[in-house]
């Protein structure tokens, strides 16, 4: 974990046993040279300092401290399952840098709509959404408390338990849901799964609801 001198005297109250170390300047930057660019789903998903490719669509993020630069296996899996689904309306649950919601203008799906509760996701989203040239609508929301658009696919790349909360209250007939190991699947009443893709140990359902 990374914070400050305040921050450390907070974690050495909590945990009196913890240790610390200084780390150099330019530590919140380093993370840059590991952000490669990705494919998947026919896109080209890179950082804006890579040259993007002239004949593939691209998806161009530079995700600050929000997650999400789309090299992570469980952005690829999701975007890999969205571009097998019919297009329709969709709501990115759960939007970090926005990658998948921007990835999911490009294949094709509108309206979109990108909700996070992290007030740095949402200013990161809404930027990689204006520096593409897409439309989505870009929110603040909690998705396991606020009201969710009603739309015909959501997508939530977020972890096995907010996944499994969300789907008890999700307006939507598909959901692809991601954030979770290979030996995980979310296993919630009326929703059944369609299609399943496993990537470098980490697993994306396509679900359906049962009418
Ligand atoms: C693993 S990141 C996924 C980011 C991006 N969608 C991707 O696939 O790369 C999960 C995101 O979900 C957000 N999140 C977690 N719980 C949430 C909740 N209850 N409501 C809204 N957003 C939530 C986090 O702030 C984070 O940005």
């Amino acid at each position: 974990m990374y914070t400050d001198t305040a921050g450390e005297a907070e974690i050495r109250a909590a945990f009196p046993q913890a240790l610390a170390e200084p780390v150099e300047a330019g530590w919140e930057d380093r993370w840059k040279a590991f952000h490669r660019p990705a494919r998947a789903g026919g896109l080209w998903i890179g950082p804006p300092w890579e040259p993007p490719p002239a004949s593939e669509p691209t998806v161009i993020v530079d995700p600050g401290r929000a997650f999400g630069t789309g090299a992570h296996p469980t952005t690829r899996a999701c975007i890999e399952l969205l571009a097998r689904l019919e297009r329709g309306s969709l709501l990115d649950a759960g939007c970090g840098s926005g990658v998948l919601a921007v990835a999911a203008a490009r294949l094709g799906f509108a309206p979109v709509f990108a909700v996070d509760a992290d007030p740095v996701a949402v200013a990161v989203c809404a930027e990689t959404v204006r520096s593409n040239g897409v439309h989505v609508q870009v929110a603040s929301a909690d998705v396991l408390r606020d009201e969710l658009h009603r739309t015909d696919v959501a997508v939530a790349n977020i972890e096995l338990g907010v996944v499994e909360a969300l789907l008890v209250r999700l307006p939507a007939p598909t959901a692809i849901t991601s954030g979770y190991l290979e030996a995980e699947t979310p296993r919630v009443p009326d929703w059944e799964p369609v299609d399943r893709l496993e990537l470098e140990g980490w697993a994306a359902d396509v679900l359906a609801r049962r009418h």
